[in-house]
């Protein structure tokens, strides 16, 4: 399935973006979840305005779907500037990063998402950019090129990336604040639901709320976007409100179970359990067998499998997890015995093919 049909893909809005942006919390005191995060933002932007300076340079990382977006433009709201958008890809060339600096404004917010797919020598030019608020542009090519140094306006850059792990030292470094993303617990997205179904105008019953924001993958973009297709259902098929039955209806119609999981998730962990004996197996392989991007499974994907404890990443590669085993047998998949690693439990052998049980013995 490409990722622009997965209901539960956290990227990608299409034509939803216009009402998914009309969910997003606008100011601090309105946003849920990420205490810790928001506190420190909180004291970071008290400082900026009290000294009427830009802000430090702020890293947001993690998976996507979390906030990261929502927060730059917080963070550009509370201190009453503007916010300029752009990517780590869209910037190809040294020179139109050197065009987007010096067209900001004192204290404006640069937001870079994917900024650990910046381009080396775009990095270069964001490094003095940063730090002094200069640039250095080559004039001339050639034995006469020479670098004139040109001053921009201060500014401060919200840079956000699912790969922290992929932003070198150098820029790391030039970041007065860094934080870690983490998914919602479910009481919080139980909140977001509420707060989206009251902006949306619809009526959800209690019941209905905990099923959205236990299949969310403690990602408000995932939940505000099952919030959506519930009320369809509930549009077209009852009385408008929204019911624990509506709610659970929808979900199967979108095949998404109990823990969250769409086809592909499902497809990722019985690939790893069927094919490869629940692991170990390379990213490479497990991208074959379902036909996604490494990148794709690496960022979208597994994040939330970890969360949950479906996938352990070892030195060797993944391992598909007992709980992982379980949660597809119970959904009626074969389950053959792991090669290696945890016992599998006795009773859930019961009903399964006895080689099974006879292999994994020897495997031990
Ligand atoms: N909508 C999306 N994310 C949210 C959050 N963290 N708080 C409130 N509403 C949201």
């Amino acid at each position: 399935m490409d990722e622009l049909d997965r209901i539960v893909a956290p990227g990608s809005l299409g034509d939803e973006g216009t009402v998914e942006s009309s969910l997003r919390p606008r100011f601090l005191a309105e946003y849920i979840g990420q205490e810790q995060v928001k506190e420190n933002l909180a004291i970071l932007l008290d400082a900026a305005r009290a000294r009427e300076e830009a802000a430090d340079h702020v890293l947001l990382y993690g998976p996507p779907g979390l906030g990261k977006t929502t927060l730059a433009s917080i963070i550009a709201r509370e201190l009453g500037v503007r916010l300029h958008t752009t990517s780590g890809p869209a910037i190809e060339r040294p020179g139109d990063l050197a065009a987007i600096l010096t067209n900001l404004d004192e204290r404006d917010v640069l937001f870079i998402d994917e900024i650990h797919r910046l381009n080396h020598s775009v990095e270069e030019i964001l490094y003095p950019a940063m730090e002094d608020f200069a640039i250095d542009v080559m004039i001339g090519r050639g034995p006469s090129a020479r670098s004139l140094r040109l001053s921009v306006k201060p500014f401060t850059v919200v840079g956000a990336t699912t790969r922290a792990g992929r932003i070198g030292a150098p820029l790391r470094d030039r970041f007065g604040a860094i934080h870690r993303l983490d998914y919602y617990g479910e009481t919080e997205l139980a909140e977001i639901v509420r707060r989206s179904a009251g902006i949306l105008d619809v009526e959800i019953e209690p019941a209905a709320v905990e099923v959205l924001a236990r299949r969310g993958r403690g990602t408000p973009r995932i939940v505000n976007r099952l919030l959506r297709r519930v009320r369809d259902h509930a549009q077209v098929r009852g009385d408008g409100r929204i019911t624990r039955a509506q709610a659970e209806v929808a979900m199967s119609a979108m095949d998404i179970d109990e823990q969250g999981l769409d086809t592909t998730d499902r497809r990722l962990l019985a690939a790893i359990v069927q094919k490869f004996a629940s692991g170990p197996v390379g990213g490479a392989a497990v991208a074959a067998v379902i036909g996604e991007e490494v990148e794709t499974i690496e960022d979208v994907y597994e994040p939330y499998l970890l969360q949950l404890g479906f996938l352990d990443r070892t030195p060797q590669g993944r391992v598909a997890t007992e709980a992982a085993r379980r949660h597809l047998a119970s959904l009626g998949y074969e389950i053959p015995p792991p090669r290696r690693g945890d016992r599998m439990d006795a009773g859930l052998w019961d009903g399964l093919t006895t080689e099974g049980r006879i292999d994994a013995e020897e495997d031990r």
